[in-house]
């Protein structure tokens, strides 16, 4: 694991922006993964700012949804993802994934979506940030190493995190998120963590042991990982 550590948030989003710009620039049909959430708002306003028109042919698969949210439901990764990042770039529709959380067959949704990423050659940049619990994507602490794609409970401690991000408050009980396995797969990742509250699961992270009680562990498995933060965050490291 390589870490890289700025004064700030805005220049730890404004480095992992660059990256993904660089990686898109250097190979414009690349597979991306892209996480959601506060952290990456900046990365995304970064990205807009920098690459105003083009984010050239990349792939863009989101990391997860709330099941029962859709493309219209403000609180669901689809429209914040078009917010955050589409509506300024306009990337085709093809090459815009999510899975559907409103998918009449969540099961089944989450195996097509599986596929679809394999089809696609896997991808190439995964863009991570890091629940306070440790989690990534939607893998909750005791999640399997080897899980890929699949419908997923959330925990307490997720939805309560997460609930300003919902107008109402009314965070789902279920998702759809990338596996563990599907995350290892991925040839290069990058996590961004920022602020005191993550400093714990940051430490966590990179210290303690590689087991589920810490899902986020499982990157040290892997042999391509940049972990980027700001002093709050790397204040327990
Ligand atoms: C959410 C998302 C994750 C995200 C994490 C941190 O639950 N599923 O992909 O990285 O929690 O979110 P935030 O950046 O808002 O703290």
């Amino acid at each position: 694991m390589q870490v890289d550590c700025f004064p700030t948030a805005q220049e730890a989003a404004r480095h992992v922006a660059k990256i993904l710009i660089d990686t898109v620039q250097a190979h414009p049909a690349t597979v991306l993964g892209l996480a959601t959430g506060r952290t990456m708002v900046p990365v995304y306003a970064e990205i807009c700012d920098m690459a105003p028109t083009s984010f050239g042919d990349a792939v863009m698969f989101g990391l997860d949804e709330y099941l029962g949210l859709g493309a219209g439901d403000p609180g669901s990764f689809h429209s914040y993802l078009e917010r955050q990042f589409y509506d300024h770039l306009n990337p085709p529709p093809r090459l815009r994934c999510l899975p559907d959380g409103r998918a009449c067959a969540p099961v089944h949704e989450a195996a097509r979506y599986e596929d679809a990423i394999r089809a696609n050659g896997g991808i190439g940049l995964q863009l991570l940030g890091l629940g306070g619990n440790g989690h990534i994507g939607f893998n909750e602490p005791g999640t399997a190493f080897d899980s890929r794609t699949r419908v997923v409970s959330l925990s307490q401690a997720t939805r309560a995190a997460n609930a300003g991000q919902i107008p109402g408050g009314n965070v789902p009980h279920k998702a759809i998120t990338m596996g563990i396995g599907t995350i290892r797969a991925s040839r290069r990742c990058v996590l961004l963590a920022t602020g005191a509250a993550k400093a714990a699961a940051v430490n966590h992270m990179m210290h303690g042991p590689v087991d589920p009680s810490c899902p986020a562990s499982a990157l040290r498995l892997h042999d391509d990982v940049l972990v980027v933060l700001d002093d709050a965050a790397s204040s327990q490291l």
